[in-house]
């Protein structure tokens, strides 16, 4: 076991989903594609769909009050609140700012942080750090997605892997040796050009061809990213593993980013995990970004499958390239 002592744990979870579910078949009359090759390659069999105006503010809105309501505390315990999303409601000022206007977190300082489907990971290591920076005693990580709005729904390589949905994690201080034991987070701009959306931003500002040509929607090199996805998110994990001086045996759960289920066996194959230990739900909501981890979290608490004293591996991968892995004791 590792001597390092935990300074700060998870003291709540929740999640928001919007009401709205589309099916693989609900695909199958959008683009030329099939419910039997998308659940096949992909392990997905529907996603919720937000509706026009609820934005990645209201879903982090509905997510936030619920983790504080289940930790106990009101908006203004709140010391930090960090909110990561890949599709703001707007692009100033941060979402972050808006989500605590919304909940009503007046004393916080907040601020946005982007590192695609990895940013719930890094959003937990900054928590951490403020904790033991002694900056904070109570931060609200927010992870909040409406993919539906940067989705291409002409690509049917991309458009069957997303959905929209929140989660959040109230952040405290560690009461008895419980919380996080190791985090390991890597990053590769020279891959960028793998997930990105080109147009919309300084460099390639919005114009009509570009917006005809759907230049502002994400665009990915899907076995590319796949390949990338399966080595880091288990190197990843297997780090975290040794630096807790744990070993795959034990880990009682393994809450991984939810992309493919095809990259999620590979990386428990790799990590020597097996599949009875790795939470997954991406048939119900495919890939929800930076919040699918937190929404998993949720998730398995309430089927009994983390409970205090569960040893918890979480390992994402996104955009950026970014990728990580956390360990922690529940
Ligand atoms: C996108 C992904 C599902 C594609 O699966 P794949 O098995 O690698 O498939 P390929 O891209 O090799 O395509 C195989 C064939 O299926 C086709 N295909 C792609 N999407 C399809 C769809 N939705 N329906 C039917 N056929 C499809 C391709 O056109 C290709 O046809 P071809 O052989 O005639 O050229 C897979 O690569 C993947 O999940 N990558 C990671 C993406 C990801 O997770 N991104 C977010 C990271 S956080």
């Amino acid at each position: 076991m590792n001597n390092r002592k935990a300074v700060a744990r998870i003291s709540a979870t929740s999640r928001f989903l919007p009401d709205q579910i589309m099916t693989n078949a609900d695909l199958e009359r959008m683009v030329d594609t099939s419910d039997a090759w998308i659940r096949e390659r992909t392990g997905i069999r529907e996603r919720r769909i937000a509706p026009p105006e609820m934005g990645a503010v209201q879903m982090g809105e509905r997510a936030a009050n619920a983790a504080l309501e289940k930790a106990g505390l009101s908006p203004s315990d709140v010391d930090i609140l960090i909110v990561t999303t890949a599709t703001p409601d707007r692009l100033l000022p941060s979402t972050a700012c808006e989500v605590q206007s919304a909940i009503g977190a007046s004393r916080c300082f907040a601020y946005d942080l982007q590192a695609a489907c990895t940013g719930f990971l890094y959003a937990l290591s900054c928590a951490e750090g403020h904790i033991a920076a002694r900056q904070a005693e109570t931060v609200l990580v927010v992870a909040t997605e409406k993919m539906s709005v940067i989705t291409n729904w002409e690509d049917r390589a991309s458009c069957v892997l997303f959905g929209d949905g929140a989660g959040a994690v109230v952040v405290q201080p560690s009461l008895n040796g419980e919380g996080v034991l190791s985090s390991h987070h890597s990053s590769n701009g020279d891959l960028a050009s793998l997930l990105q959306r080109p147009a919309g931003g300084g460099r390639l500002p919005l114009n009509e061809e570009r917006l005809r040509n759907q230049e502002h929607m994400l665009q990915m090199s899907g076995p590319e990213i796949f390949k990338a996805a399966v080595k880091s998110m288990a190197k990843a994990g297997s780090k975290v593993m040794k630096d807790a001086g744990m070993c795959a045996d034990d880990v009682d759960i393994m809450v991984p980013h939810q992309a493919n289920i095809r990259i999620i066996e590979s990386t428990a194959r790799y990590a020597r995990i097996p599949m009875d230990r790795v939470f997954v739900n991406l048939q119900h909501y495919g890939n929800i970004s930076s919040a699918t981890i937190p929404v998993g979290l949720d998730e398995a608490i309430e089927e009994g499958r983390i409970g205090p004293g569960s040893v918890v591996l979480m390992t994402a991968f996104g955009a950026g390239l970014t990728w990580g892995a956390t360990i922690m004791r529940w």
